[in-house]
């Protein structure tokens, strides 16, 4: 069964996807993540020419919503074009502060009104073994 996806945190996704900073890769990230109270926090993908010190934009996302005192979080929305999975890091750093989160995969290139516009996965799912879960 797939979790509706929340109209607020896509917009929120989508908004904050124009801001990346990615001239290296072009390909740009933009995430909402949402704590168990409501709140919504934003990040986009921000690069560096090391291509190392990249930061991705669910652990911007992340950091802001930790740094403002929030540290419980039930979804996560992800935008890009191919509507792409976070990547390993990503995983392990969600999973520090999340037992549970639902994550939903917005493929940018697609139709709102279409099936493959969105889907989602549980964190569980893509991190399994964890040993915080
Ligand atoms: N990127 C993210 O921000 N999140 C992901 O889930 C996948 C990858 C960024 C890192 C880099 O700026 C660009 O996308 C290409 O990998």
């Amino acid at each position: 069964m797939s979790s509706q996806l929340p109209e607020d945190l896509l917009q929120a996704a989508l908004e904050v996807r124009q801001q990346a900073y990615a001239p290296f890769s072009e390909f740009l990230v933009g995430a909402a993540l949402r704590t168990s109270s409501g709140e919504i926090f934003r990040g986009c993908n921000v690069e560096n020419r090391s291509y190392g010190l990249t930061n991705c934009a669910e652990r911007v996302a992340l950091g802001a919503a930790v740094s403002a005192g929030f540290r419980e979080f039930d979804a996560l929305v992800i935008a890009t074009s191919g509507g792409v999975v976070p990547c390993g890091a990503c995983r392990q750093v969600l999973v520090e502060f999340c037992q549970q989160l639902t994550v939903f995969l917005v493929d940018v290139d697609k139709d709102p009104q279409t099936t493959g516009f969105s889907q989602s996965v549980e964190l569980a799912e893509l991190l399994p073994g964890s040993p915080t879960l």
